[in-house]
Parts: C-alpha cells; sequence; structure tokens
C-alpha cells in the first residue's frame, strides 16, 4: 500500500462527504457512512493495521497521519449526530394533548345584550342605537321630565362642558335609554317596533347592585291599535324565552313621566320558584323592568301628528337580568376585567 496515496484518497473522500451533505444527514445514512470508513473492514482501520507492520522509521510519520485522519472523520460524524440529536429534540410529539389558544370571547354584558335583542328581533322588533352624549331635551323635556319635576333626580346625570345647544340645552351623558325613543319618532314614520341597547350613566354610588354607568334596552312600538295586553304579551314572551317557560309575570302599577298608565314589572323568583329566599327578599317577586303605555306628551314628538296613535315602551337593565340569570352577586364584577371570572361566560 502507498500509504500518503491513500491518506491522500481519504481526505479527498471526507471532502467530498462534506460538500455532499452540507447539512443534516438521516440517521441510517450517517452510520452507513461510519460503518463504511470506520468499521473494522474499513480504509482507517486497514490503514491501523498497515501502521503495525511498517518499518520502525517509518512508523512514527504513518501513525500521526493515520490518526489525523480517523480523528477527522469522527469529528466530523459527532458534529452530523449532535444537528440529527438537535433536530429530534424539536420535532414535536404529536401524540400529546392539542395546546388550544384561548381565543376570547364577547363580554358576557355583550353576549346578555345580543340574546336579548334577537328575542326582541324574532318578535318583531328593529334593532337601533343613539347617542351617549345626549341633549336635555331629548333626555328630559322631549320625554315629559320637567326640569323641576322631583322625578328628575332619579334621572339626573352627568353634563359635558360643552356650550348649551339653544334649542335643546344642554349636553349630557344620557341617564336611560329612552331618549331614543324621540329620535325615532323624529327620524321614522310610524308603524315602527324598535329595541336599544346602550350604556347609560347615573351620579350613583358604585356598590354591588349600583355603578355609574351600566346598560340599558329600551323597547317600543307606535301604531294604530296598541294596547297595554300587546306590552304584556310581548314582556311574558321575551321573559319566558331568557329566563325560563315557567316564569311567571306580575305588574305593579308605578309612575314613569314618559308613561300613562305605567308598570314595574315583576319575574317570579327564579332561585326559589316564589318560595321566597334571599335574592327575591322572601317575596317571591324580582323587579326587573319598567313599562307603560307610551304618554300622550311624548308620542307629540312625532312630526305628522300622534292622532289615531298609540304606543307601548319598556325599559330594562342588562347587567341586571344578567345577574339573576346567572346568579352573579355583584355588579362590579362586569367591569373589572378579572378573566377567571369573565372565562366562565
Ligand atoms: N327609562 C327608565 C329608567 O331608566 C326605564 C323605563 C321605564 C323605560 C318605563 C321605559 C318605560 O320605556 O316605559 O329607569
Amino acid at each position: 500500500m502507498d500509504w500518503r496515496e491513500e491518506v491522500k484518497r481519504l481526505e479527498k473522500a471526507l471532502e467530498e462527504l462534506r460538500s455532499r451533505y452540507p447539512a443534516i444527514i438521516p440517521s441510517g445514512e450517517l452510520e452507513k457512512i461510519r460503518t463504511e470508513f470506520l468499521g473494522k473492514k474499513g480504509p482507517i482501520k486497514a490503514l491501523f493495521d498497515f501502521v503495525k507492520k511498517a518499518p520502525a522509521e517509518e512508523r512514527r510519520e504513518l501513525g500521526q497521519f493515520a490518526n489525523k485522519i480517523k480523528r477527522a472523520f469522527e469529528e466530523w460524524i459527532s458534529e452530523k449526530r449532535n444537528l440529527l440529536q438537535e433536530a429530534e429534540e424539536e420535532i414535536p410529539d404529536l401524540s400529546l394533548p392539542a395546546f388550544l389558544p384561548d381565543l376570547g370571547r364577547p363580554h358576557i354584558i355583550t353576549q346578555t345584550i345580543e340574546e336579548i335583542v334577537s328575542i326582541f328581533e324574532e318578535l318583531g322588533f328593529a334593532l337601533a342605537t343613539g347617542p351617549e352624549i345626549e341633549q336635555e331635551f331629548y333626555n328630559f323635556s322631549a320625554l315629559n321630565i320637567d326640569i323641576t319635576h322631583p322625578s328628575r333626580d332619579a334621572f339626573d346625570t352627568f353634563y359635558l362642558d360643552l356650550p348649551a345647544d339653544k334649542e335643546k340645552g344642554r349636553y349630557l351623558l344620557r341617564s336611560h335609554t329612552s331618549p331614543m325613543q324621540v329620535r325615532i319618532m323624529e327620524a321614522y314614520e310610524p308603524p315602527f317596533a324598535v329595541v336599544v341597547p346602550g350604556r347609560v350613566y347615573r351620579p350613583d354610588a358604585v356598590d354591588s347592585s349600583h355603578s355609574f354607568m351600566f346598560h340599558q334596552i329600551e323597547g317600543f312600538a307606535v301604531d294604530r291599535g296598541i294596547k297595554f295586553y300587546h306590552l304584556k304579551a310581548v314582556l311574558w314572551e321575551f321573559a319566558r324565552r331568557f329566563f325560563d317557560r315557567s316564569v311567571e309575570l306580575r305588574f305593579r302599577p308605578h309612575y314613569f313621566p314618559f308613561t300613562e298608565p305605567s308598570a314595574e314589572v315583576d319575574v317570579s323568583c327564579m332561585f326559589c320558584k316564589g318560595k321566597g329566599c334571599s335574592v327575591c327578599k322572601g317575596t317571591g317577586w324580582i323587579e326587573v323592568l319598567g313599562c307603560g303605555m307610551i304618554h300622550p306628551k311624548v308620542l307629540a314628538n312625532i312630526p305628522s301628528g300622534s292622532e289615531g296613535l298609540t304606543g307601548i315602551a319598556f325599559g330594562l337593565g342588562v347587567e341586571r337580568m344578567c345577574m339573576l340569570r346567572y346568579g352573579i352577586p355583584d355588579i362590579r364584577l362586569f367591569y373589572t376585567g378579572d378573566v377567571r371570572f369573565l372565562r366562565q361566560f
């Protein structure tokens, strides 16, 4: 054997391997290459056998060359093995349970609004929304809430630092969604039946059942021949779809400036089925909304005249509905953004 030639041949073979496999080599193929060059029947073993038999004066130099080429092969192979191992560690274990990303969802108040609105849509109501920055005219006077009337206190609100409008008064954050009755009357010719969800503002001290901001849904319908029994039928059907088919309704006479006659509506307590518990304070009934026949002075906002027209109206608090439906004890839970609460819905 011309060992110098043989060493050169092996060096060239290694160069070829390097250029043929610049990146990763499948483990089977790598093992084949290893056996081919470093195995018992391979050229490097043969070279070492040759070293042993070589004359003493040549053995030293020859030994160095053999070791060098052997180490070069070994290093290249272990480099490729490391690459392979790293790659294997990166391969995901497809048998593991899937990681489900949290996609988020609409807030429970939004979900409740959508659900309530869709019930009324099924009953023939159209959907509308209105401005949160309102004017005194729409929030109060057009709804027959006189500037001096004591009931105005209950709806008093936050005023904006803007110059008052000559006709429609000061700007304020609406304290209820009822102003939209008037805006719809101004913009559309009756008959109509509309629901209006939205935020409202009150200067209320915050506690477990009050907030300076909450959500209401106003509903109203104006047509010829609309009667109180239409109001009862609509609210009854709504309550049964939203709470439970077995829920009972009670209409209690009440006063609102914008309706006459007016009523407050109670539902039979869904927690104790009317027997009396802490939620219904032992009465078996829970107040859920206000309603009535639209006051003639409110109907007078219809530009073409209200002759022969009657209307029904109701207003409900979304948070309250939602708290009753899911047994939520504190209104503040809706606003803190705590995902442990929110992701339950
Ligand atoms: N606007 C009233 C409030 O905020 C709720 C209300 C009561 C609305 C009776 C109505 C109604 O349309 O007829 O307390």
